[in-house]
C-alpha cells in the first residue's frame, strides 16, 4: 500500500531515500515525500501524485543531512494532496506511516481539544501530535513512543524521526510489515527488504507489536511489551540490481511475456519430470487426512483459488470453499478439525488476506500459503509454504503471478489426489505431462500478440464488455473482466456463460462486445450454445478458442483468436495470456496509465 524507508548514516541521504522509494512506486503513487534531519532541524520536501514530481521537488530544494525518513504514499484518509502527503511533521517529529489508525476520530478530537492545530486530513497527523507532545513535556523518544503505541488501534507501520535526535529513529509495527536493515555504520528501516536491496542484504522482520530504535550502529528492538527482543538477522535473497523494463514498453507487458520462463521455473520446484511425479517442499502433516480445503484470497489470487476449487474436487474428491478475504471472517465460517485453509496471494501482505490467515490459525485449522514473496508476513506465519517463483512483479495488474499460482495449485492438487489414493501413477504421470507442456503453450499463446493489438481497437470505443467461460474458464472470464476494468478503466463484468440468460442477456447489444473463453473440450458445446443466445440478439462476439473451435464456431464473430489446442487442465493458465494481452492493448489504445493505474495500489494492506 505505501512504502516506507529509513536510513541512519554517515552520508547525505536524500538522494537514497528516493531511489528507495523508486523501488517501492508500486506500493501507491498518489503523493511521495521525504524527511531529513539537519542542524536541529526537520527538513521536509512532499510532492503530490508521482515520485518524479518529489525528484523535481528535491533537485530544486536540496534536503541536506546523514538520517531521514521517507514515504510513497495509496491514500485511504484525506485527497490525494501534497497537504496529505508524508512525512507528517510537528515542531518536534516526523513520521510516516502505512496502515490506517481506526481511532483516529476520536485521538484527533482530544488532541484538537487540547490545542493541537492540524494541518492534513490523515488518520496519521494524530501519531505525529500524540508523540510530539510526549517529547514536548520531556520524555525521550523511546519514552514518548513507549507512551503512544498502546493508544492506537488499527493497523501501523510507523517511522519516527526527532528533530533534536538525528543520530536514531524509531520504528514500529502492528498489522503492516516493517524491516530493520543493517549496513556498515548504517542501519535501515524499509516496508520490505526490496527496498533496502541497494543498502544491505542483513534484515531482520519485526514481528507483530515490535518496536525498534535503530542508530549508526544498530538496532535495538522491543516487543509489544516493552520487553528486550532478538530478532533474526536474514540474508535477504532481494537483488539490487534495479527492476527494468528491458525493451518492453511497460512492466506489464514484459511480466506477461515472461510467463514461459517462470512459469516453467514455478514447475521446476514441484514436479520431477524424470519420475512423472509431482513434487511438493517437507509436509510436515498428513495429506491424506485433510478432509476439507478453505481458499482465502482476493483479486486475481482469488481467481487462482475458483480455479483450483475445480481441480481439488475434481482430482482429490476434497470439498473446498472459497471466500474473498474481505467476507470470510465477518461470515463467522465453519471451519472443522482437520481442514487446512489454503492462502493465495502475490505480495503476501494483503491485509485481508492476512487477518484471515491468522483467523484460521486462531481456529486451529493447518495453513498453507501459495505466494509470490517468500519472506512475506503470510510465509513466515504458514505451516505450509509454497512459493511461485514468478520474480518481482512490478506492473499493478497482476500477470505473471496468476499463471504461476495456477501452476502450483494445480501440482497441489494432484499432489492431494495422489495421497489419497484419487489418482494412480499413471494418472499422476499424465497430469505432469501436461503441467510441463504449459511453457510451449504459453508461448504459443504469446505467438498472437499482434493480432490481440490490432483487436483491441474494436474493444477500446465500448463502454462495457462482456466476458463469459465455464468450468475452469469461468474463473478466467472474471480475471479478464478484472484486468479491463483495472487498466483501461472499462466497465467489464465476468460471467458463467450458462448464467448469462438468467439477466445479463438484457445488457446484449450491437455496442457490447462480448468475449467468450471457449477451449475445444467436454463444455464447449454448451459454452458456443450460450454464445449464439448472445448472437441472436446482436451480441458481437470475440471468440478465443482453438483451431478446432474456431473452425466449428468462428464464423460470424467479430473476431477470433486462436489458442493452442491444449489439455483442459492447462486451459486456465493458456487462456490467461488472451485476457491479459486484450486488457493491456486496449489500455494502451486508450493511452491510460498501464502500470499504475489509477486508485490502484500493488499490495493492499490495509482492510
Ligand atoms: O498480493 P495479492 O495477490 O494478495 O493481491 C491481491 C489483489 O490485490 C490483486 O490480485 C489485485 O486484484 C490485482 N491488482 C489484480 O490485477
Amino acid at each position: 500500500m505505501c512504502g516506507i524507508i529509513g536510513i541512519v548514516g554517515t552520508q547525505p541521504v536524500a538522494d537514497r531515500l528516493v531511489d528507495g522509494l523508486r523501488r517501492m512506486e508500486y506500493r501507491g503513487y498518489d503523493s511521495a515525500g521525504i524527511c531529513t534531519l539537519h542542524d536541529g532541524q526537520l527538513v521536509r520536501r512532499r510532492a503530490q501524485g508521482k515520485l518524479a514530481n518529489l525528484v523535481t521537488e528535491v533537485a530544486a530544494n536540496p534536503a541536506s543531512g546523514t538520517s531521514g525518513i521517507a514515504h510513497t504514499r495509496w491514500a485511504t484518509h484525506g485527497a490525494p494532496t501534497q497537504n496529505n502527503a508524508h512525512p507528517h511533521a510537528t515542531g518536534e517529529v516526523a513520521l510516516v506511516h502505512n496502515g490506517i489508525i481506526e481511532n483516529f476520530r476520536s485521538l484527533r478530537q482530544e488532541l484538537e481539544a487540547r490545542g493541537r492545530v492540524f494541518e492534513s486530513e490523515t488518520d496519521t497527523e494524530v501519531v505525529a501530535h500524540l508523540v510530539s507532545e510526549q517529547v514536548e513535556a520531556g520524555k525521550s523518544p523511546q519514552d514518548a513512543v513507549k507512551a503512544v503505541l498502546p493508544q492506537l488501534r488499527g493497523a501501523f507501520a510507523l517511522a519516527i524521526a526527532f528533530r533534536q535526535h538525528p543520530d536514531l529513529l524509531i520504528g514500529a509495527r502492528l498489522g503492516s510489515p516493517l524491516v530493520v536493515g543493517y549496513g556498515e555504520g548504517e542501519t535501515f528501516l524499509g516496508s520490505d527488504a526490496l527496498a533496502l536491496a541497494p543498502l544491505t542484504q542483513k534484515i531482520s522482520y519485526l514481528e507483530e507489536g515490535d518496536w525498534v530504535v535503530i542508530t549508526r550502529d544498530g538496532a535495538t528492538i522491543y516487543d509489544a511489551d516493552n520487553q528486550l527482543v532478538e530478532r533474526e538477522i536474514t540474508i535477504s535473497g532481494a537483488s539490487a540490481v534495479a527492476i527494468e523494463k528491458g525493451n518492453y514498453r511497460h512492466f506489464m507487458q514484459k511480466e506477461i511475456f515472461e510467463q514461459p520462463t517462470v512459469v516453467a521455473q514455478t514447475l521446476s520446484s514441484y514436479v520431477r519430470p524424470l519420475e512423472q511425479k509431482v513434487a511438493l517442499p517437507q509436509i510436515d502433516f498428513d495429506i491424506s487426512a485433510i478432509n476439507r480445503v478453505t481458499i482465502v484470497a482476493c483479486g486475481t489470487s482469488y481467481y487462482a483459488g475458483m480455479v483450483a476449487k475445480y481441480w481439488f474436487e475434481q482430482f482429490a474428491r476434497v470439498p473446498v470453499d472459497i471466500d474473498f478475504a474481505s467476507e470470510f471472517r465477518y461470515r463467522e465460517p465453519v471451519l472443522e478439525k482437520g481442514g487446512l485453509a489454503l492462502f493465495i496471494s502475490q505480495s503476501g501482505e494483503t491485509a485481508d488476506t492476512l487477518a484471515a490467515l491468522r483467523h484460521c490459525k486462531a481456529e486451529g485449522q493447518t495453513i498453507a500459503v501459495v505466494v509470490n514473496v517468500p519472506t512475506s508476513s503470510m510465509a513466515r506465519e504458514a505451516d505450509l509454504l509454497l512459493p511461485t517463483h514468478a520474480g518481482p512483479e512490478i506492473g499493478v495488474a497482476s500477470t505473471k503471478a496468476f499463471t504461476c499460482q495456477l501452476a502450483v495449485l494445480a501440482a497441489l492438487a494432484a499432489h492431494f489426489a495422489a495421497r489419497k489414493g484419487r489418482i494412480d501413477a499413471a494418472e499422476e504421470a499424465e497430469i505432469v505431462r501436461y503441467l510441463l507442456e504449459a511453457p510451449a503453450c504459453l508461448n504459443g499463446a504469446l505467438q498472437h500478440d499482434d493480432e490481440i493489438a490490432a483487436m483491441a481497437h474494436l474493444i477500446a470505443p465500448a463502454r462495457d464488455v462482456l466476458y463469459l467461460g465455464r468450468g475452469p474458464d469461468f474463473p478466467l472470464a472474471l480475471e479478464g473482466a478484472l484486468k479491463l476494468k483495472e487498466i483501461s478503466y472499462i466497465h467489464a463484468e465476468g460471467y458463467a456463460a450458462g448464467e448469462m440468460k438468467h439477466g445479463p442477456i438484457a445488457l446484449i447489444d450491437e455496442a457490447v462486445p462480448v468475449i467468450v473463453l471457449a477451449p475445444s473440450g467436454p463444455l464447449f458445446e454448451k459454452t458456443v450454445s450460450n454464445m449464439q443466445e448472445v448472437r441472436a440478439r446482436g451480441g458481437q462476439i470475440v471468440l478465443i478458442s482453438d483451431a478446432q473451435g474456431l473452425e466449428e464456431a468462428g464464423e460470424g464473430c467479430m473476431a477470433t483468436i486462436e489458442m493452442p489446442k491444449v489439455h483442459p487442465l492447462i486451459a486456465p493458465l493458456v487462456y490467461a495470456v488472451p485476457v491479459q494481452l486484450l486488457a493491456y492493448h486496449t489500455a494502451c489504445v486508450k493511452g491510460t496509465d498501464v502500470d499504475q493505474p489509477r486508485n490502484l495500489a500493488k499490495s493492499v494492506t490495509v482492510e
